[in-house]
């Protein structure tokens, strides 16, 4: 019998999360099935326990369990870090948690898009589960600065305060939006959820440095975002190359191999 992983959310019709893993299983000639699982939204943890309970081996999180994820697992460094988790992983009595947001996010920017962090000044707008994700390994990628922005301000303080010790070199700061007037970036990143409701965070269109970067991490959608980033000379990309890395982290965890990214996301992109 084929090893069994899912996706659980709520929603989680659209995830294209089956179709990533059976690529990989495909071209790394692992056997697993992989499905997709709608829990209930006070019905997580039940949905998890009768999935592992059953035979299953892991379990991806996504919106809007990635904290209910955390509480119910031991967790990992990348986890620890967030605060959040996206990758469960059974072995015998233990529930390991993983968070490959963050390690996703940096592979697609400097492998896939050839960016380099290193020494760049980076705003994230957004201060909610997925900004969360993806901090601490910004701050691995030593960036000259981190500016995170969020239209209720007590929000970026808040997850700013977490990583000030583990912020070493590079500066952290917390904004909200009015004070980004006169601020330049080379790269900036909407983690807001903003752009599925064709809407956009009030940003000045001064922001963008030369080629700059402007990352939106939803993906398979030309944001308003994106289109304003666009407008202001910048390059863009949207997240699904986060979504395909995230994806093969979670593989590697599980399997014990890496599969290659590039000829699956050329495939999505192909497909839309
Ligand atoms: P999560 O589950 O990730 O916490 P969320 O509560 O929908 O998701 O919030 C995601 C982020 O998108 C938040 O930072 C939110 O800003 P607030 O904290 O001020 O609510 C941000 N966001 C959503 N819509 C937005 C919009 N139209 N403009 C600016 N920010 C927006």
């Amino acid at each position: 019998m084929s090893d069994c992983y899912a996706v659980v959310g709520n929603p989680v019709g659209h995830s294209l999360s089956p179709e990533i893993h059976a690529a990989f299983a495909r071209q790394t000639g692992q056997d697993i099935e992989y499905v997709k699982l709608l829990a209930p939204l006070d019905a997580f943890t039940a949905v998890v326990n009768k999935f592992r309970s059953d035979g299953g081996k892991g379990i991806n999180v996504t919106v809007p369990f990635k904290f209910d994820a955390f509480r119910m697992c031991e967790p990992a460094p990348s986890a620890v870090a967030a605060g959040a988790v996206n990758t469960l992983d059974f072995r015998g009595d233990k529930v390991e948690g993983f968070n490959t947001d963050g390690i996703g996010l940096i592979a697609d920017l400097e492998r896939n898009l050839g960016f380099s962090l290193r020494d760049k000044r980076v705003l994230v707008m957004g201060a909610g589960g997925a900004t969360y994700g993806v901090v601490q390994p910004i701050l691995d990628a030593c960036p000259q600065s981190l500016v995170i922005a969020n239209r209720t301000v007590h929000k970026a303080t808040e997850l700013v305060a977490r990583y000030t010790l583990s912020s070493k070199a590079t500066q952290v700061t917390a904004v909200g939006y009015p004070d980004l007037a006169t601020a330049q970036f080379d790269l900036i990143i909407n983690a807001t959820s903003a752009g599925l409701r064709d809407e956009m965070p009030p940003l000045p269109q001064a922001v963008f440095g030369p080629d700059a970067l402007a990352y939106d991490m939803v993906y398979g959608r030309q944001t308003p975002f994106l289109t304003f980033a666009q407008a202001h000379g910048a390059r863009t990309a949207d997240g699904l190359g986060m979504l395909v890395e995230q994806a093969a982290a979670a593989f590697k965890i599980w399997r014990g191999v890496e599969p290659q990214t590039r000829p699956v996301i050329t495939k999505l992109r192909a497909g839309r």
